[in-house]
């Protein structure tokens, strides 16, 4: 009796193991795109830029800061966040046709913000008596350059807030708008007044920002900053500058080894400024070029950045097409500086108990191209070959146990 449920153990394990392998896929393993057989929080892709045609799992979420270490104060943590959210590719304008010029998003905001963006940034334009999201020219929007309405996409906002009582979002707003309080009517009308970070609490000289459990418990989760700084007087809503440095963004703030401040920003390593942001994304938003970009290099001008800072890391982290990568992408870059930032680690996943750091003993991550002599079939040969593989030896290991103990 005892040795047939041994038998029926063996058996379910396998049956489980053999279901699990099949629709369970790891980072950079290869994948299909067709049904996208990854992990949640991954996505299949491929980074032909970099040499990586065969499609293999590549992460879209970074990990919740907060769920490994929490209680700090803001400015400890970093978070992804999407250059031009709103433009979103396949958006039609008003007039139903295609949105003059490239976008710089795949997804909406919804699904960003499901996948742990926690920064926006928004164009926002007086627009057809309105407020609209454009990516336009000269301050001025046109049929041919506008996405939607602002409130469509605040109100994503506010059902996200409200549905995620813990969660805090930042939105960068890139303002136009010169109607009198017409920022103010659309976060009142998109009911994202009540969340609003007051302004008056927003540390003015260097000082660390309120925890986040503090920010939670006052429902203050709504932190918008915007690119005028009369609306601080005006209208009570930050002047970005005062309180974020800033580094180059598009082409300039890309050349490697150098983190120079955008001109609108004081320096890199003014202290008073509690808050870091860095842009890392070309000057004509390109996704095939942006799996590059999101990789190694954003990494590399992370740690330039960082010295440039003063020692500081990044709290935002900005990127075109966040979901494109190489592998660990923008999510890694996030949590890498939330390893460094709260708890000392590399990576926020090995923070440990006590201010030790759990950093795991790595394998080497496979290979970004098939190695050489490879089978250079198509790559969902490439999966089923080296499953079928796995499988095999697993069923090896299997019968020799079974042998073991039958006699
Ligand atoms: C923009 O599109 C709207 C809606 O289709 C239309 O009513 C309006 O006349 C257009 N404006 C211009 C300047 O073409
Ligand atoms: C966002 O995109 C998802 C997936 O494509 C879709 O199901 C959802 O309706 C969209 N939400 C909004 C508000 O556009
Ligand atoms: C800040 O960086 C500038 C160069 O951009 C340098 O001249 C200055 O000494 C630095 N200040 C501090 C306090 O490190
Ligand atoms: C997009 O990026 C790729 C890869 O870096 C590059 O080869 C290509 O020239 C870029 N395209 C544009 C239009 O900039
Ligand atoms: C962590 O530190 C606390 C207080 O010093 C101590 O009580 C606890 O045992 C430590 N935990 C571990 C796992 O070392």
């Amino acid at each position: 009796m005892r040795r047939f449920d041994f038998h029926l153990l063996i058996v379910a394990g396998t049956l489980l193991c053999v279901f699990r392998s099949s629709t369970s896929l790891k980072i950079g393993e290869t994948c299909s795109t067709s049904n996208n057989n990854c992990d949640s929080g991954l996505r299949c892709g491929t980074c032909p830029a970099s040499g990586n045609t065969r499609p293999r799992c590549m992460r879209t979420q970074p990990l919740s800061p907060t769920s490994k270490v929490n209680g700090l104060p803001f400015n400890r943590y970093t978070w992804l966040t999407t250059h031009n959210s709103f433009a979103v590719s396949g958006t039609k304008s008003p007039t139903g046709g295609p949105v003059l010029g490239p976008a710089n998003q795949e997804d909406n905001v919804t699904s960003q913000l499901q996948n742990g963006v926690r920064g926006l940034m928004l164009d926002m334009y007086d627009f057809m008596n309105d407020i609209w999201l454009c990516h336009s020219f000269g301050g001025q929007c046109y049929n041919i350059t506008a996405y939607q309405p602002a409130i469509n996409v605040l109100r994503e906002i506010e059902k996200f807030l409200k549905a995620n009582p813990s969660e805090i979002i930042t939105i960068f707003i890139e303002d136009y708008v010169s109607s009198s309080n017409g920022l103010t009517k659309v976060f009142n009308a998109a009911g994202l007044s009540k969340y609003m970070f007051p302004v008056n609490r927003m540390p003015k000289n260097g000082g660390d920002w309120p925890t986040i459990t503090d920010m939670v418990k006052q429902n203050q989760r709504l932190i918008v900053f915007t690119s005028k700084s009369a609306k601080e007087a005006s209208e009570g809503i930050a002047y970005e500058w005062r309180y974020i440095v800033e580094n180059q963004y598009g082409a300039e703030g890309q050349i490697a080894g150098s983190c120079p401040s955008r001109s609108e920003s004081s320096p890199m390593n003014t202290t008073s400024r509690s808050l870091v942001l860095q842009n890392y994304f070309s000057t004509n938003p390109n996704f095939t070029g942006a799996c590059i970009d999101n990789s190694n290099s954003l990494i590399s001008m992370m740690n330039t950045c960082h010295l440039a800072a003063g020692n500081r890391w990044p709290n935002y982290i900005a990127v075109d097409f966040y979901q494109r990568s190489d592998g660990g992408g923008a999510p890694e870059a996030v949590d890498q500086a939330n390893g460094h930032s709260t708890c000392g680690c590399l990576n926020i996943a090995y923070c440990g108990v006590n201010g030790t750091c759990d950093t795991p003993i790595l394998s080497p991550p496979p290979p970004a191209q098939p190695s050489p002599g490879g089978s250079g079939g198509s790559s969902n040969n490439g999966f089923s070959v080296q499953k079928m593989v796995n499988l095999r030896w697993f069923i090896g290991i299997l019968l020799s146990m079974w042998i073991l103990i039958l006699f």
